[in-house]
């Protein structure tokens, strides 16, 4: 890959596993400095312990939806190491059940983690982006834009993650402060596969359904993201862009197994 963030300062919110650890740690093959935050203190520790950039990582126990831990973690990030380079909010909560089944604090929980808690991570972040210069990746999902079936509180929230990406490309796009959304497809051995296509029919019915005629990796989307928050993406902000072989571009009913 002809990426190179050496020295550059990344955080990953929700980096703890699966897409976004990914991610995280594709960033630390280039060179970046790496934090990651998530709720549980085990999988932090491992994560951290997984991930060396151009300088150890650091690591932050936390819940997105308690603006205050967010804003405490992101000022540690900046004293420690500056600015920061590449912002990543991927902390997200899925589950399929049909709307009539759902409680209210279920669809709030989706909402708290996804859409609050994007808006906690933009809004402690500003401050100490990088101006000009840097890149803000929220991790959204094909619901936001596609209505499925059992996932009424993932596509209200994960709608309202690329409302914001594409707000604050608008109002901080002056700065040279770039936002933009990536909209991961079925991703093989994630936590978020494992809950919609919990068998191994219901995954090869995914695979089905993607165009390119497979599931995608991990680095599939960590490489889309170091495309967008590389100099060969200068001139992108505001966009909504799918990692996911073709799967949006036809494919828009039923859950992730088309
Ligand atoms: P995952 O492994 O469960 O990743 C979710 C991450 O968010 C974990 O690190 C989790 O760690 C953290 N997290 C959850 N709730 C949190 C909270 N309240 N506060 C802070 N951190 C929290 O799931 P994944 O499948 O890789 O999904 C990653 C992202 O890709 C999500 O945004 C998801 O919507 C998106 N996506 C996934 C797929 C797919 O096929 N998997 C498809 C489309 C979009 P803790 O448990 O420690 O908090
Ligand atoms: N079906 C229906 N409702 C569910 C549910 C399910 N499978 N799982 C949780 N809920 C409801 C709970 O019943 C509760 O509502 P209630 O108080 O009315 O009973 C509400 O959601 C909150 O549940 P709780 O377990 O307290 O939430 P939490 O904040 O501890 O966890 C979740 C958030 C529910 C999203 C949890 O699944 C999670 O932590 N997910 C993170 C990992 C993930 O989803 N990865 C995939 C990303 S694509």
């Amino acid at each position: 890959m002809p990426f190179d963030f050496t020295g550059k300062n990344v955080i990953v919110f929700g980096g703890t596993s699966g897409i976004n650890l990914g991610i995280a740690k594709s960033f630390a093959r280039a060179g970046a400095n790496l934090a990651v935050a998530s709720r549980k203190q085990d999988k932090v520790d491992a994560a951290v312990a997984a991930l060396h950039g151009a300088k150890q990582a650091l690591g932050y126990s936390l819940d997105v939806r308690d603006f205050d831990a967010v804003k405490a973690a992101i000022e540690h990030f900046r004293a420690e190491r500056g600015t920061i380079d590449v912002l990543i909010s991927g902390a997200a909560g899925n589950f399929p059940v049909p709307a009539a089944g759902l409680s209210p604090n279920g669809f709030k929980s989706v909402l708290e983690i996804d859409t609050l808690g994007t808006f906690h991570v933009m809004r402690a972040a500003y401050e100490h982006l990088t101006k000009p210069g840097a890149s803000v990746i929220n991790i959204s999902a094909p619901q936001a834009w596609i209505p499925m079936a059992f996932q009424i509180h993932v596509c209200a929230a994960k709608a309202g993650v690329d409302m914001i990406t594409k707000t604050l490309a608008i109002e901080w796009g002056h700065e040279g402060v770039r936002v933009n959304s990536v909209s991961p497809g079925p991703i093989d051995g994630t936590e978020g596969m494992d809950r919609l296509a919990p068998t191994p029919e219901a995954k090869a019915a995914s695979a089905r359904a993607v165009p390119l005629g497979r599931l995608g990796t991990v680095d599939d989307v960590a490489d889309v993201c170091l495309f967008l928050a590389s100099d060969y993406a200068r001139y992108v902000s505001g966009v909504v862009l799918p990692a996911d072989g073709g799967w949006t571009a036809g494919r828009g009913f039923g859950a992730l197994g088309g």
